[in-house]
């Protein structure tokens, strides 16, 4: 054997150790994977090709010229999942805390840029203490290629971001640019500056966990799209998402072979409650239009008074958005709106139709929400809509008041095809609230107000709680009924395939931030 082969053995021998044996066992404890256990139960069997793994930091500074380890802290690669090309980073805790050197994150840099030349899904598995703290600037400058990167492959190729671990500082702008963030419960956490930093500057007394672990993340600040249970679900749920999602942004979606029947769905016929101060749940119309056990929810847990996610529609992957009244009676609100509209966003990247189920009352009143700026949330969520150029689709299932009838994909802002129930009721309020406006000095000196009141309700309600008046107008190109609605859709997303778009020239447009 020459002496080269024997020392590229010797290298890739050392490489496959990472940090060690006694620190992959404390990984181990920590009931966390190995980076390279996590690629591989990623990735296809036997798919995986490393890239750099001979590669060395080059910091000669605090005696690290003696503490070489090959990879540098970071497996990258490409390899399969479900037979598609996705190319992949693996933060190793083992060596030096996973934390980013110069070379670390130009081995990340080289996988960004053949993801986006080869049109193929950024996964990055973060594990890092952050800034390899021996290197100084040229650690932070590598942080700031890898943002430079996320923005400029934005909306051209996929990118997700496992949390799987430490992510603090400045690192957490990588995952915060890409597409879906995902974090491990209890073993990984997210915040700019850690518990230590926020006692001295502002005496509060908060854990690791309640600052930016998963639980906040999903439920607080909206920073994370998913939770997993442990890193195989995490794992688990990446292979899933990638599933509804084209490879590129010149790519179609991945669609599944459905043979149709007549997709009649009777179970729909009797959701909807026989007053419309009752709510109802909202997964059921998705569960009964879609394709068994199909939807694949987003940010489940944070403004859900609406809700996102993907599903199969005959096969076919679409985005669905979709108001909750088990939620704050399905209002649109600060939080809702800014996940609806991220959401749509991303589908209309990459060419994943939209349908839109409304049953919204209005937007939610009050100063939390006026000083918190709903007008401009509400804005990005409207013009979110406006802007995509996606096959868009809505069925109103019940009330479609004020703004957020226009808001939530009405035909006015770009709507391919809408259709509502019986049930629905498009207006400008309910019948209450109009009735005590427009009738109030009927109301008033009627000899008894009370019943007065509910008269000219039930006039309004007669008059606008239906879905014919907007139907006449041609604002409903439908009325349809719930047991027929999935065989509609169908067809409606059938025609819309080759749908196209010519948006004006302009470099981009300013979404309300
Ligand atoms: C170099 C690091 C490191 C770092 C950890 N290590 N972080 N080495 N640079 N940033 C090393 C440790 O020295 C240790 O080496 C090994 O990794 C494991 O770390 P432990 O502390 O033993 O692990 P644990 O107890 O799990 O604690 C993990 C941790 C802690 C919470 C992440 O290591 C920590 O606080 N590290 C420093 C974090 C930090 O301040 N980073 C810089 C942030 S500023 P041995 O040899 O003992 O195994 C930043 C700016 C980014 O990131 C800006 C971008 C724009």
């Amino acid at each position: 054997m020459s002496d080269n082969l024997k020392k590229l053995e010797a290298r890739q021998a050392l490489a496959l150790l990472g940090g060690g044996e006694k620190r992959i066992a404390k990984q181990h404890e920590k009931k966390k994977l190995t980076a390279r256990e996590r690629i591989q139960y990623l990735l296809d069997e036997n798919s995986f090709e490393e890239i750099g793994m001979l590669v060395t930091h080059r910091c000669t500074d605090f005696g690290m010229e003696d503490e070489i380890y090959f990879g540098d802290g970071v497996v990258t690669g490409h390899g399969t999942i479900h037979g598609r090309l996705v190319y992949v980073y693996a933060q190793d805790f083992t060596v030096f805390g996973g934390s980013l050197s110069e070379t670390h994150a130009e081995k990340i840099c080289k996988i960004m840029d053949l993801a986006v030349q080869n049109g193929a899904p950024l996964i990055g598995l973060n594990d890092s203490g952050g800034a390899r703290i021996q290197e100084g600037v040229k650690s932070l400058g590598g942080y700031a290629d890898i943002f430079y990167r996320n923005v400029q492959v934005s909306g051209v190729i996929p990118q997700l971001s496992a949390i799987m671990g430490p992510c603090a500082g400045g690192a957490v702008y990588s995952p915060a640019m890409t597409d879906f963030t995902i974090m491990v419960e209890k073993t990984s956490y997210m915040f700019v500056t850690g518990p230590n930093v926020v006692k001295t500057v502002t005496n509060e007394d908060v854990s690791s966990e309640d600052l930016g672990g998963a639980q906040t993340h999903a439920t607080k600040s909206g920073v994370t799209h998913l939770t997993a249970l442990n890193d195989v679900d995490c794992l688990e749920k990446i292979k899933t998402l990638l599933s509804f999602i084209p490879q590129n942004n010149r790519e179609k979606t991945p669609d599944i072979a459905y043979n149709l029947s007549d997709e009649y769905r009777y179970e729909l016929d009797n959701i909807i409650p026989g007053s419309s101060n009752i709510p109802y749940d909202m997964k059921r119309v998705v569960s009964g239009l879609m394709d068994a056990d199909s939807f694949f929810e987003i940010h489940e847990n944070y403004g859900d008074n609406i809700l996102v996610g993907f599903a199969r529609l005959a096969g076919k992957s679409i985005g669905i958005v979709a108001n909750q009244p088990m939620s704050l009676a399905g209002v649109l609100d600060v939080n809702s709106s800014k996940k609806a509209a991220r959401f749509v966003r991303f589908c209309d990247c990459f060419n994943i139709p939209l349908l839109v189920l409304v049953d919204v009352p209005g937007f939610l009143p009050g100063t939390d929400q006026e000083w918190n700026g709903i007008i401009l949330h509400g804005a990005k969520l409207l013009y979110a809509f406006s802007e995509a150029t996606v096959p868009r689709v809505t069925l109103i299932t019940r009330k479609a008041y004020g703004g957020a009838y226009d808001v939530m994909n009405s035909k006015h802002i770009g709507a391919d095809y809408n259709f509502a129930w019986p049930t629905a009721e498009i207006a400008v309020m309910g019948a209450k609230g109009a009735s005590e406006i427009i009738f109030r000095n009927e109301i008033s000196t009627a000899d008894n107000p009370a019943e007065k009141l509910q008269e000219k309700e039930a006039e309004y309600a007669e008059k606008f709680a239906n879905p014919f008046r907007a139907a006449r107008r041609g604002f409903i190109d439908e009325v349809i009924l719930p047991n027929e609605s999935r065989r509609k859709l169908i067809k409606a997303f059938k025609t819309l395939e080759n749908k196209r778009v010519h948006r004006l020239d302009k470099k981009h447009g300013n979404i309300p931030l």
